[in-house]
């Protein structure tokens, strides 16, 4: 078990270059099996999430190499389309590998995905989405099995917006005959990120970015080489972590864009933020006072992943700020661990009402998720005394050289 310790209260000064992003990076590599192809993928995150995505690979029978920060994926040999249980338990994200593998073979075998414990994750708009492009879906409640003579393209409708699905629909529908449109669709960055390394591949592909996404054909390329762009919340997790120590940080290669709502709630805040055309600095010296009401939403609304964060730095600023979770019923797990370090947090349900103390005092914690342990993380940052964080592993999942990164920036930690 990985275990932090974090002496608090040293405010983070410095700058970072950020990471490629894993949400765009994990769809991306289960679409490498779409086509017998050859991927460079530039800017992969060295995560313990990519880590799974290329044993999966490797269990399917791909090549994979790193050099750096570029993964090459050679898919062009011959596929199994079984992934192990081993492998679908290890991250939410091997559900991914089923619309690839199913447009690849024809079909796909395999169990539900792990993942973080956010409360219940269903498949069920990924399998209704295989099921209308024509594949007969079985399943026991656990293991899976898709099969299609001949993929067909068709309308799918949504129930809600998902990005996995959305993903999964559209690496299905590249390998079926003939159009498909999306309706409902999700519209995050990394659904855009997706659809630029498909066209690479060879799809042709409209209206991603928007609730409604039409696969128009496929005309596979035999390589593509492709860069992962910048993780949109990890770069709002450094800039909380400055926050909540009253530090001054920039991160560079950072997609502004697409940091619109996390930006404009630490302004809320009294945070200083100063935009340059890839790259973003927060300063928070002067102390943090104000108050943010935060509800998550579906892109371009405030991403869940990011709350938990947000929600950390709220606990030690002058303010009473609200959050509201509607995308995971379970996602305030972490709370109670903010509470043990003395923040003053109303709980109910899915919403949160935090009163902002002087200061958070240090506590042992235990990591309960990957942005529920960075909340932690980012409150035992600047708390009062050293704080011990357990089952820290899942910190690994998504954020790329942390410690290093931190102590570069001044921070004190230690890692057994
Ligand atoms: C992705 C992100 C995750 C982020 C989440 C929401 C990746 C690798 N992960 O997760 O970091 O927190 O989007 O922005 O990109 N749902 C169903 N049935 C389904 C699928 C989803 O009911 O078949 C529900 C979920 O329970 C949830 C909502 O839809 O309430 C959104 O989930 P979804 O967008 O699918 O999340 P992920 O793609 O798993």
């Amino acid at each position: 078990m990985s275990i932090w310790t974090i002496e608090g209260g040293r405010p983070l000064q410095g700058s970072l270059k950020l990471q490629g992003s894993k949400n765009a990076a994990l769809p991306v590599l289960a679409a490498a099996v779409l086509t017998p192809s050859l991927s460079i993928l530039e800017n992969c995150p060295d995560i313990s999430d990519v880590t799974a995505s290329v044993d999966i690979l490797r269990e399917l029978g791909c090549t994979v190499i790193r050099e750096g920060s570029t993964l090459i994926v050679d898919s062009r040999g011959e596929l199994s389309c079984s992934v192990s249980r081993r492998h679908m338990a290890a991250m939410r994200s091997s559900v991914l590998f089923m619309g690839a593998l199913l447009a690849r073979c024809g079909e796909v075998h395999a169990s539900l995905p792990g993942g973080c414990e956010l409360g219940g994750r269903p498949v069920d708009y990924h399998l209704s989405a295989f099921e209308a492009l024509g594949a007969a879906v079985s399943t026991d409640g656990s293991a899976i099995s898709c099969r299609a003579q001949t993929l067909r393209g068709n309308v799918i409708v949504f129930p809600g917006k998902s990005v996995g699905a959305t993903e999964n629909a559209l690496m299905c529908a590249c390998g079926a005959e003939g159009e498909t449109l999306l309706l409902n669709a999700a519209a995050e960055p990394e659904i855009i990120s997706l659809c630029d390394y498909l066209r690479a591949l060879g799809a042709v592909i409209i209206g991603d970015g928007t609730d409604s996404i039409r696969v128009l054909g496929f005309e596979p390329r035999r390589s593509v080489r492709f860069r992962i762009p910048g993780d949109r919340i990890a770069a709002g997790s450094y800039l909380c972590f400055a926050a909540a120590t009253r530090g001054r940080v920039r991160i560079e290669d950072c997609p502004n864009a697409e940091l619109g709502s996390v930006l404009r709630a630490l302004d809320a805040l009294g945070a200083g933020i100063r935009l340059g055309e890839d790259s973003v600095e927060l300063d928070a010296r002067a102390g943090l006072e104000g108050e943010v009401t935060v509800v998550t939403e579906p892109y371009p609304g405030f991403p869940t992943d990011a709350a938990p964060l947000l929600l950390a730095v709220c606990c030690c600023n002058r303010g009473q700020s609200y959050f509201k979770e509607t995308i995971f019923s379970d996602r305030l797990r972490y709370a109670p661990a903010l509470m043990a370090m003395g923040a003053d947090i109303e709980l109910q349900r899915s919403c949160a009402l935090v009163r902002g103390v002087e200061k958070l005092k240090a506590a042992t914690l235990t990591g309960t998720d990957l942005r529920g342990s960075a909340a932690l993380l980012c409150g035992a940052l600047g708390a009062e005394g050293t704080s011990r964080l357990t089952d820290a592993g899942h910190l690994e999942r998504g954020y790329e050289q942390l410690e290093r990164n931190l102590l570069s920036l001044g921070a004190r930690i230690k890692k057994e």
